[in-house]
């Protein structure tokens, strides 16, 4: 598309009209800057808008850098401890919201995700800030004074650029690498990016034997690498998902085993030896079937694994401790994830050691900011990745000079 001849000048430009860039342009607004949002989109916020099944899990209230994978582990605690979710609960409450604790310190809104989207646009509002929409970028050229940015909306001159554009999961929403490809264009190295709390999918007799359990969940505990969560595991068509699995998948590497561990945590041999003491006369499957989904229990009866027919009584410690040992050891090897199409956040981006923790400024770079998913900091599932948009355009909004 080729560009107008109008010519814009403003203090700080946005890129990237999502979490992070419309609550940094309303915190840069209302310190005195004049802000201006662009997005390629024609709504703002799409991804507020679908989060948390449509209620928006807009912060976690236990956060802490070790939930946040990046290169450099330490990068994120400056942002994170100087806008926390209480802050933003604040904020939501000016704006007269309410919202509901689900499990594990995640906050939803009481009210659809749109709430949260219209205090993001009324906090940009409150500072002056404009927020244009359906705008393609097609050209960035650092200058003396700042940046041009070359817009299908004209040209745009800009002391400072921040980069909000995101990561790639969802391209249907929206998703591009624009942020990877200008990092790029000024020699900022990039960690590979790769799919993140996404499903697992398998192929062969896995995959057709967890089709069979599609809509089957139970709690669990699963491992990979040094990495490990208790939550819900549910069978898919395609493999196995739930909150367990989309988090474990973030730190998942291709070709690796993951290891489920379906007692959760308990100590599965002494929970069968309590089971044989109070029902002696039962069949192991009977019994097991209390503990455990039921269509699972024949899967696992049907391969093998436990002895459906077997009156528990009879079993000795040894089979016991046996089969708890598979159950709590279960080695799958997924065949991949998902991918973009669903994966809720993308592990990687800029690297970190090309910004400055406390500003999000690019060290080579003066005036260029990247904040939000674009940068290699990936929160847990549960509120996590929000607290980094907000968190992270909080920090770069009050590093702006003003000049
Ligand atoms: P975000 O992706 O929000 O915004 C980027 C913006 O840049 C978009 O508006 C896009 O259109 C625009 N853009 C991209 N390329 C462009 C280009 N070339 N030119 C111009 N504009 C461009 N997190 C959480 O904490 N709690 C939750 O409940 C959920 N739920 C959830 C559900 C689903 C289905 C998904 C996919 C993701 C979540 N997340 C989440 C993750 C969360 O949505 C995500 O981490 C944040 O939205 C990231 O905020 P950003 O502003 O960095 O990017």
């Amino acid at each position: 598309m080729a560009a107008s001849s109008s010519l814009q000048s403003i203090d700080t430009l946005i890129l990237g009209a999502g979490a992070a860039g419309l609550f940094c342009a309303g915190v840069a607004g209302q310190l005195g800057h004049r802000v201006m949002v662009l997005d390629h989109a024609k709504k703002p916020a799409e991804k507020v808008r679908i989060s948390g099944g449509g209620r928006c899990n807009f912060t976690n209230i236990h956060t802490r850098p070790d939930r946040f994978l990046s290169q450099n582990p330490h990068f994120a605690k400056s942002a994170l401890a100087r806008y926390t979710p209480f802050a933003f609960m604040d904020l939501l409450t000016t704006h007269g919201l309410t919202w509901h604790e689900k499990t594990l310190g995640q906050l939803f809104c009481d009210e659809k995700s749109q709430a949260i989207i219209r205090v993001l646009l009324k906090e940009v509002e409150a500072g002056q800030g404009k927020v244009e929409l359906g705008v393609t970028v097609l050209e960035v050229v650092k200058t003396a004074e700042g940046f041009r940015v070359e817009t299908s909306i004209g040209t745009i001159r800009a002391k400072h650029l921040l980069v909000a554009t995101g990561g790639l999961s969802i391209p249907k929403m929206g998703a591009t690498g624009f942020a990877y490809d200008l990092a790029r264009q000024f020699d900022l190295s990039i960690i590979p990016p790769r799919a993140g709390l996404v499903p697992f999918t398998f192929e062969g007799q896995p995959k057709e034997e967890f089709a069979q359990l599609a809509g089957v969940s139970c709690p669990i505990g699963v491992h990979a690498g040094a990495a490990h969560f208790n939550e819900a595991m549910l069978f898919t068509h395609r493999g196995l998902s739930g909150p367990a699995m989309l988090q474990i998948s973030s730190y998942w590497q291709e070709g690796e085993a993951i290891e489920v561990d379906l007692f959760a945590g308990e100590e599965g041999a002494a929970l069968f030896k309590n089971l044989r003491d109070q029902y002696a006369k039962k069949s192991f499957g009977a019994v097991f079937e209390k503990y455990f989904p039921s269509r699972l229990a024949a899967l696992l009866g049907e391969k093998g694994i436990i002895p459906a027919a077997a009156k528990l009584g009879e079993m000795s410690n040894r089979q016991l401790e046996d089969i708890a040992h598979q159950l709590s050891h279960w080695q799958l090897t997924p065949s991949g994830t998902e991918g973009w199409r669903t994966a809720e956040v993308t592990v990687g981006g800029i690297d970190t050691d090309e910004l400055s923790s406390k500003t999000m400024e690019a060290k080579k770079v003066p005036g260029l900011y990247f904040i939000g998913e674009a940068v290699d900091v990936t929160g847990w599932l549960g509120g996590y990745n929000f607290q980094w948009a907000w968190a992270s355009g909080w920090a770069a909004a009050h590093a702006l000079r003003f000049q």
